[in-house]
């Protein structure tokens, strides 16, 4: 076997036991893949397969992805989301590494988390710009773009097909549809990308034994999470691409709801790559209480500070569904929407769709919970500036920071409403959001308690689980309703 396979199944060792001592040893961890692929042989072969035609990235995903499954199914309840989360937070994930390895790694997961964020503004750039249509295709190995006119000729004319063509853009020069289809082109190849840039450094890391076991699980669920975003990438780009007799839009667009499903997917991916890189970073928490009474306050803080994460969290997905529906070309009034505090279309849909699918509820639903997290977030600064004093200078600063950011992000999102959604203030919106997510959780792991079973991460994937329920519900809602 290549040196790269040995790192590979010595990484996977490492994802699928805890032991971390035994995954640094590849020799056993090469037995393990091997008996594990005497028992699954397709599995196997499909690995292999995949090997030969050279694409070590998607054979890395699926042979990790099976292998995690089949830990999943085995140990049933044990591998949920909320358990990996957890039991990796309660293991230090930097246990007996030099502070040069740390730092390494530090570094590695850094930058995936920066590639992440860039991929996610990149994204509302390609929605923002109609671009994302324009490539009627998806492969999961990666698609070669047209390199002579007769092939971006043969590329037009299957988008002439396409309903956005059709409808939105009857007319469209070769030059424009070139541009929307290297914006669309490029964002898919910053995703695969990501997949190398993640996969190669793990693999290398495994074979040097700096991934322990918490790491290791935590990485694996990073990475099917990663593979995973793929598909819902392409699910979503086919809802606007088939001609549907029951969409009553006017435009052909993607389904709001995959949309939504997709946004928070990646912030699920960003949120769970930034917790792992300051995990890693500080090897525990930010700043560490010295004395009892600045734990209590810690503690108290981390309280306020959960339910603000989630309240961040809904009004980011409510924020999808204002940027799916299109609906701040709609109402571009503030405060009130065209006159009127309740737009009098408030409710024209039967049941619960109309919450999701009217813009005029939609709009008002985001504005309220961008308020109400504006009016959170002043309430938690004020009570954890002035009615905790123990409370750590750091996590002090944070907290100027976080009310600076979302004053920020509520002020960039009326104007980007007021001018009528241009791209770089949806995209700045959008990138806004991010941040204060990043700001979040920098202080989230400010007050978080150092080897003390990681409780604010285990209230915290309490918290993923209904948000999890919830989306699952909204791809449910996809399926049955947008096709
Ligand atoms: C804490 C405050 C806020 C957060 C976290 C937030 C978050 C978001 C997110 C994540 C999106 C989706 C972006 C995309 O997919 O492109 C969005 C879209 C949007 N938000 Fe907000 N938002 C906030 C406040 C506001 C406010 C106060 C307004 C205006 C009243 C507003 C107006 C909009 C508009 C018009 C869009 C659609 C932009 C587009 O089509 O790209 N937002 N928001």
């Amino acid at each position: 076997m290549s040196r790269t396979k040995q790192a590979i199944s010595a990484w996977l060792r490492a994802i699928t036991q805890s032991s971390w001592r035994s995954s640094t040893h590849i020799p056993s961890s090469l037995r393990v893949v091997s008996e594990y692929s005497s028992q699954n042989p397709t599995l196997w072969r499909t690995f292999t397969r995949s090997q030969k035609s050279s694409s070590t990235a998607a054979a890395c995903f699926g042979f990790a992805a099976s292998r995690l499954l089949h830990t999943t199914t085995t140990a049933a309840a044990s591998s949920s989301l909320s358990s990996a989360l957890s039991s990796a937070s309660s293991a230090l994930l930097t246990q007996g590494l030099s502070s040069g390895q740390r730092k390494a790694l530090t570094w590695w997961l850094g930058g995936c988390t920066t590639w992440v964020f860039a991929m996610v503004v990149l994204g509302g750039y390609t929605r923002l710009t109609r671009s994302g249509l324009s490539m009627t295709d998806w492969k999961f190995t990666g698609e070669r773009p047209p390199s002579t006119e007769e092939e971006w000729q043969t590329e037009f004319s299957r988008y002439k097909q396409s309903p956005e063509y059709q409808k939105v853009n009857k007319g469209m020069t070769i030059d424009d549809f070139k541009f929307i289809y290297w914006v669309e082109w490029g964002h898919r190849m910053w995703g695969r990308s990501l997949g190398l840039l993640f996969a190669l450094p793990a693999a290398y890391f495994a074979s040097r034994g700096m991934i322990n076991g918490a790491l290791g699980k935590r990485l694996g669920l990073l990475f099917l999470m990663g593979g995973t975003q793929g598909f819902v990438g392409w699910w979503m780009v086919r809802s606007g691409l088939m001609e549907n007799p029951n969409n009553h839009y006017d435009i052909p667009r993607v389904s709001p709801y995959r949309l939504a499903a997709h946004l928070t997917s990646a912030f699920a991916i960003y949120t769970t790559l930034a917790w792992t890189t300051l995990g890693v970073a500080t090897g525990g928490a930010l700043s560490p209480p010295t004395t009892t009474a600045a734990a209590a306050a810690a503690r108290k803080l981390r309280r306020a500070a959960l339910p603000l994460t989630l309240l961040i969290g809904i009004t980011a997905v409510s924020g999808a569904f204002v940027a799916g529906l299109d609906a701040g070309h709609a109402y571009n009034t503030f405060p009130t929407m065209n006159g009127e505090w309740i737009p009098s279309e408030y409710y024209k849909i039967p049941g619960w769709r109309n919450a999701f699918e009217n813009t005029a509820a939609v709009q008002l639903h985001h504005r309220l919970l961008a308020l109400s997290t504006l009016t959170a977030t002043v309430l938690t600064w004020r009570y954890g500036t002035s009615k905790l004093p123990h409370l750590s200078k750091s996590a002090k600063t944070l907290l100027h920071v976080l009310m600076a950011g979302v004053a920020g992000q509520v002020t960039l999102g009326v104007t980007t409403l007021l001018t009528y959604v241009p791209v770089e203030l949806g995209a700045a919106h959008q990138a806004g959001a991010l941040t204060l997510f990043t700001i979040m959780l920098g202080l989230l792991h400010a007050v978080h308690p150092v080897g003390g079973g990681g409780s604010g991460l285990r209230l915290l994937s309490k918290a993923a689980a209904p948000v999890t329920a919830l989306a699952t519900l909204g791809i449910g809602a996809a399926v049955t309703q947008m096709e």
